[in-house]
């Protein structure tokens, strides 16, 4: 059993590969990961992504590689487009070619944030920002192109190796006595150690389509960085604000949180919530 992860040096790369490496695996005693770091393998170049996926004939590909920085893909559109549109048409044509699974990791932004309710996978999509626009352009390059695959779309992830609100958060305490938080933008914030799990157990039950998974229930960002300080022990005081008060480049969903009922019904797992996951991370650090 071969497993290739493309963006293998980002936040969930890095947690997938470390889990794929580590001897928690015994249903592949034989699994052996091809890590691909975007200085190995850039996905917005089709022939490079054709030859290293005929050469390293892959059984599963996961597709962790994506520009992540939602503001900056307002203004570096095209870049945006590259990565999270035609990279994932790329890799899905070459997984076809050597029958090769992929499993393609999505994001909550595909959706418009509007409901009163969590998102279900069938839910209609409507982006808001380029990123959800090109990630969701991404999504349907994904069944044009192969025919074995699985989407996986994940919310507000948190991990050690990467740029995230929980590291900002404690990064922004250590220097500040005041901070300001918007309260009325909500989702599920998702520890990459527990998606990685939940993504070997996706792949272990062979599950095609469309999945969502986030850690259980939701909370607003400013309900987030509250439980980050109390957790931490920083004394720091967070005013309330609004997301219309707070000026980015990108819009956002209000209510972004994912319903991951499917999950549980394909897998048995249910994810742990997002407290203890965001308690395990801060003991981590
Ligand atoms: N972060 C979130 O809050 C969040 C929420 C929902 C869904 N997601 C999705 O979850 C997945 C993993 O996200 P993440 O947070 O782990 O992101 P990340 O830390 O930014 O990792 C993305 C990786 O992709 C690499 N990459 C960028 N351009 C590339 C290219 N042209 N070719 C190959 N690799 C390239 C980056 O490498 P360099 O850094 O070297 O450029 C980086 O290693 C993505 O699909 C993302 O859209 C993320």
């Amino acid at each position: 059993m071969k497993i290739l992860i493309t963006g293998s040096n980002g936040m969930l790369g890095t947690d997938l590969v470390d889990l794929f490496k580590s001897k928690k695996i015994s249903l592949y005693p034989n699994l052996e990961v091809i890590e691909a770091p975007h200085g190995v393998l850039d996905i917005t170049l089709e022939d490079n992504v054709l030859d290293f996926i005929s050469t390293h004939a892959p059984d599963i590909i996961v597709n962790c590689a994506a520009f992540t920085n939602v503001d900056k893909c307002e203004t570096e559109r095209e870049a945006a487009f590259n990565v999270n549109a035609l990279g994932p048409k790329y890799i899905a044509a070459a997984a076809k070619k050597c029958g090769a699974r992929i499993i393609h990791i999505s994001t909550d932004f595909v959706f418009d944030g509007n409901g009163n309710r969590p998102y279900k996978e069938d839910d209609p999509t409507c982006p808001l920002s380029e990123y959800g626009m090109t990630k969701l352009e991404g999504e349907k390059n994904i069944p044009r192109h192969c025919d074995s695959y699985l989407i996986v779309r994940t919310s507000w992830l948190f991990g050690h190796h990467g740029t995230n609100f929980a590291a900002k958060m404690v990064e922004l305490a250590e220097h500040n006595k005041e901070l300001s938080v918007v309260t009325d933008e909500t989702g599920s914030p998702t520890y990459t150690a527990d998606l990685a799990g939940a993504l070997l157990a996706l792949i272990e039950q062979k599950c095609e389509g469309i999945v969502n998974v986030s850690n259980d229930g939701s909370c607003s960002r400013y309900e987030w960085a509250k439980y980050i300080f109390e957790t931490t022990g920083y004394e720091i005081k967070i005013n309330p604000i609004k997301s219309s008060e707070y000026k980015r480049p990108a819009k956002v969903p209000l209510n972004s949180t994912l319903d991951c009922q499917k999950l549980t019904t394909i897998t048995g797992m249910r994810m742990r919530s997002w407290k203890e996951a965001v308690a395990s991370y801060l003991k981590e650090q």
